[in-house]
């Protein structure tokens, strides 16, 4: 089968190489030309793991390749891909304006039937709205379906999970869709949910609140734990080991970030809002996120005494490990209160940039993790790159003004590095 996949960023670059590693023949389409030629030439425009190896394979295999045009490209193809963002608008809604530009392109240059699946993360209801504005943009009646198929893929594990996924969820109101998507999926072993497309819509963002339940949930825990002298990954541990509860998403931490759980909780109380329902505990783990890092920002402050004139090394800049990208990341969140209380800020990440915003600002950009903690007074370790593993902290703590490490992630062993000599504080240890 022929597949076009419109939008050529994360899910979309991802979904075309998993396709064409199935043995489909897929064609990526993008407005943006840059990307485009960037993607031919068999380079990735964003860091992932182990994909711009597939990226080369299948643009040799002959299963892969990338356009702008894109009356052709829809023209050619029968089976379409939305896979554009769907950014925060200005009131915190998702923002539509990319799907619906696709659908009204769609439904212009169709031929002949066509079904289309939308793997962007959109409210409930959006299924009905692509199907009229595809068919209002129609020049000639043609038939056509609309699917939904959430994608659940992990930045820094995307090629794994989109190898593997944990289930399929189909939301289609048509047989023939139906059966086309399942046929896509064939060779994927996993539990297959068909249901309506607004299931599918909401389990989307049902899925991703509850993930982010977990985590303020475990961090709040942890802030508990300090009091009792308690440790959170024990805690964390104890309670995993129920299978109802399970061991994943239990890290205590500064907090959540990335493209998705921020926006897609924020939409999905937006929605309960537009229906008249309130979603009191989801108000509540934004809150608790919102304020993780103040919580880890408040132990450097209590030791330090003052952050004003102090030098405090920040490293990982990254949302998380095995990613560049540093959307509503909460290293972003700690340099800002460090720069409002007059702290000198360097910061080290293997990857990713600092937020624009923040490039202006008076920060030291550091090559090596050595670097960055040069005569610091603290370190605030935010993303649990694998590397700070592997520093010799023994020689950290005399390159350091003063050895005081406030472990934003757990990552590292705290009596390890209290016997270096460091002042050591996690979070819930
Ligand atoms: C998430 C979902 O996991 C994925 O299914 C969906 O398709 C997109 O959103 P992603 O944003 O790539 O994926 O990252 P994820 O691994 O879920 O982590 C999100 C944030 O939660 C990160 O900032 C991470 O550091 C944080 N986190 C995760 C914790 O603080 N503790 C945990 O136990 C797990």
């Amino acid at each position: 089968m022929n597949i076009l996949v419109i939008g050529t960023g994360y899910v979309g670059t991802t979904t075309a190489l998993v396709f064409a590693e199935m043995g489909w023949n897929v064609t990526g389409l993008d407005t943006d030309s840059l990307k485009i030629n960037q993607l031919k030439q068999g380079n990735l425009h964003f860091y992932e793991p182990g994909l711009e190896e597939l990226l080369r394979k299948h643009m040799q295999s002959g299963h892969l390749q990338f356009t702008t045009d894109k009356d052709q490209a829809i023209n050619n193809n029968d089976i379409i891909f939305i896979c554009v963002g769907t950014p925060s608008g200005p009131d915190g809604n998702a923002d539509l304006s990319y799907v619906q530009q696709v659908a009204e392109d769609i439904g212009h240059a169709s031929n002949r039937y066509k079904l289309i699946i939308n793997k962007s993360t959109v409210p409930v209801g959006t299924q009905e709205r692509v199907t009229s504005w595809i068919k209002s943009a129609q020049i000639e009646s043609h038939p056509f379906d609309v699917a939904s198929n959430p994608e659940f893929l992990r930045e820094g594990k995307a090629l794994i999970d989109a190898l593997n996924p944990d289930r399929i969820i189909i939301g289609s109101n048509h047989e023939r869709a139906t059966h086309l998507i399942l046929t896509l999926y064939q060779s994927v072993n996993c539990p297959v949910v068909v249901t309506t497309p607004r299931t599918a819509e909401l389990i989307k963002y049902a899925s991703n609140a509850f993930l982010a339940t977990k985590i303020s949930y475990i961090n709040e825990m942890a802030r508990l734990c300090d009091k009792l002298g308690v440790h959170v990954k024990d805690v964390a541990e104890g309670i995993g080991l129920d299978p109802r509860i399970g061991q994943s998403f239990l890290q205590a931490g500064i907090g959540y970030g990335g493209s998705c759980f921020p926006k897609d909780v924020s939409a999905l109380l937006l929605t309960a809002k537009a229906n008249d329902t309130e979603l009191s505990l989801l108000e509540k783990v934004v809150s608790v996120n919102q304020t993780q890092h103040l919580y880890l920002l408040d132990k450097v402050r209590e030791r330090l005494e003052t952050l004003a004139h102090k030098k405090i090394a920040v490293l990982g800049l990254a949302f998380k490990p095995e990613t560049d990208d540093i959307r509503e990341a909460p290293a972003s969140r700690v340099i800002q209160s460090l720069l409002s209380e007059q702290a000198y800020v360097s910061v080290f990440d293997p990857v990713a940039p600092l937020e624009p915003y923040l490039l202006q600002q008076p920060i030291t950009w550091s090559a090596t993790p050595e670097d960055a903690l040069q005569h610091a007074d603290a370190v605030i370790l935010c993303t649990e790159w694998a590397i700070y593993q592997q520093i010799d902290w023994v020689q950290m703590k005399n390159i350091m003004n003063q050895p005081n490490m406030f472990d934003g992630r757990n990552m590292l062993e705290a009596t390890l590095m209290k016997s270096i000599g460091f002042y050591y504080q996690g979070i819930g240890c």
